[in-house]
């Protein structure tokens, strides 16, 4: 029986920020951003969105009368969580009318967080093949004004529905996988910044993708020829491109050709985004299968890289043709909606912050479906637009 990615959504709001322009008021050359990092916009997120209003965007998009009723655990990976206590699966669960008999969690893993979800819903299909599993990732990526992660910051949400006999993507049963407690990139829980030890960060992501992708090979028997496409977590895209460059050598000068173009289709849309941490390697997936021209059968691999850190190599064969036009139209249409912010309005918006205590916020400014409308007795107020409105 085959399982795997059988939907999958995307959200992020629908103002950015040029890194032509930032490069230019933080006095860099704007090739360090566009080429040096690989990035040429940024997601800026507005106070009226977090993790629990992205998320309920990007699964609505994948939860609809027909598998409403057979979803029986929502895995909700996040580093930017709402609560110290509360699940934000809690959240998302009430916003879509999922059924009470569920398990509803939030797990935690920097980047790594939807792929354990991915990895345990794949068991749990296997074992219930009637069910399926909603899995999350959804963050909001935030270094500060003026740091070297600047130009890499972003964010939004990826949802998938994992299933039986699925439309997108059968997981293959090997993966590999490796951690190991190192202090590359971090967030105390004081801060609304993370802290990086930025080149460090770099290397050891490269030395994970080596150790988890020839461990894969190794136990399964399969070469770098066996895939169509590796697709990478990418915190900025020149990130995925060095683990590529790490491995190219292993492949044919075809193979290599192949790689190296569907590396390409796979960062068109991270690009444009920036890094949405745990979301960013499926919404890589998601610019392959809008940009590529890949087959039926064809395997993609998949490298999870989380900081701290956590590192996976797994595959699946892709269960349609591409390019998927649907995806790609929804995205052409998300970004030519897009309002850009200056540099100015970006650092406004990026210093306000939600305040300790009550506070009704003015929604109007924001085009989302699911929007944070303020804090009540402590309590964050959501709202479903398609039913107030
Ligand atoms: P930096 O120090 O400002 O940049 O920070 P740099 O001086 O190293 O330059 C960057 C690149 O631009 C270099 O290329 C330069 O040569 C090039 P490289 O040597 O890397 O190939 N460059 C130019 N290229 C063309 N034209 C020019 C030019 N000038 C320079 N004129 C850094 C860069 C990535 C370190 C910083 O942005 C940072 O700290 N980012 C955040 C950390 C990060 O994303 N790390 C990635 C691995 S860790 C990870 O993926 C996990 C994470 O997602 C978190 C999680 O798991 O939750 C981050």
């Amino acid at each position: 029986m085959q399982v795997g990615i059988d939907k999958i959504g995307f959200y992020a709001p629908s103002q950015y920020l040029d890194l032509t322009e930032l490069a230019q008021a933080r006095g860099e050359d704007p090739n360090k951003y566009l080429i040096g990092i690989g990035q040429s916009e940024q997601v800026v997120i507005p106070v009226t969105q977090d993790v629990v209003t992205m998320a309920a965007s990007a699964a609505s998009q994948v939860i609809t009368d027909d598998n409403r009723e057979k979803i029986a655990m929502v895995i909700f990976g996040t580093e930017s969580g709402i609560d110290h206590s509360k699940s934000a699966a809690m959240y998302l669960k009430r916003l879509l009318h999922l059924p009470d008999q569920i398990r509803a969690i939030e797990v935690k893993q920097a980047c790594y967080g939807a792929t354990f979800g991915v990895q345990t819903a794949k068991d749990y299909v296997k074992a219930n093949p009637e069910k399926q599993v909603l899995v999350i990732g959804a963050d909001i990526a935030r270094y500060g004004l003026n740091t070297p992660g600047e130009v890499t910051q972003g964010g939004g949400a990826v949802a998938m529905t994992i299933a039986a006999a699925p439309q997108i993507l059968a997981l293959d049963d090997a993966t590999s996988f490796r951690s190991e407690d190192i202090m590359d990139f971090w967030r105390p829980l004081y801060r609304t910044e993370a802290l990086v030890d930025g080149r460090y960060s770099e290397n050891i992501y490269v030395d994970f993708f080596q150790a988890v992708f020839h461990d894969y090979c190794k136990t399964t028997g399969r070469t770098i020829a066996d895939f169509a496409a590796l697709t990478y977590h990418l915190p900025f895209t020149k990130m995925g491109l060095k683990g590529l460059r790490s491995v190219l050598p292993e492949a044919s000068d075809t193979q290599q050709t192949r790689l190296k173009a569907n590396f390409e289709a796979s960062r068109v849309y991270n690009r444009r985004v920036g890094n949405l941490y745990t979301g960013s390697l499926y919404l890589s997936l998601m610019s392959l299968l809008a940009n590529a021209a890949l087959a039926t059968g064809d395997r993609i691999g998949l490298f999870s890289y989380g900081s701290g850190a956590e590192g996976e190599f797994y595959s699946g064969t892709l269960v349609q043709s591409t390019p998927a036009l649907a995806a790609k139209q929804q995205f052409d249409a998300y970004f030519k909606k897009r309002t850009k912010l200056s540099v100015a309005e970006y650092e406004s918006c990026f210093k306000r912050q939600l305040p300790n205590h009550d506070v009704l916020l003015d929604t109007k400014a924001d085009d989302a479906r699911f929007v944070l409308t303020g804090i009540k007795h402590d309590q964050r107020q959501y709202v479903d637009r398609s039913h107030t409105e």
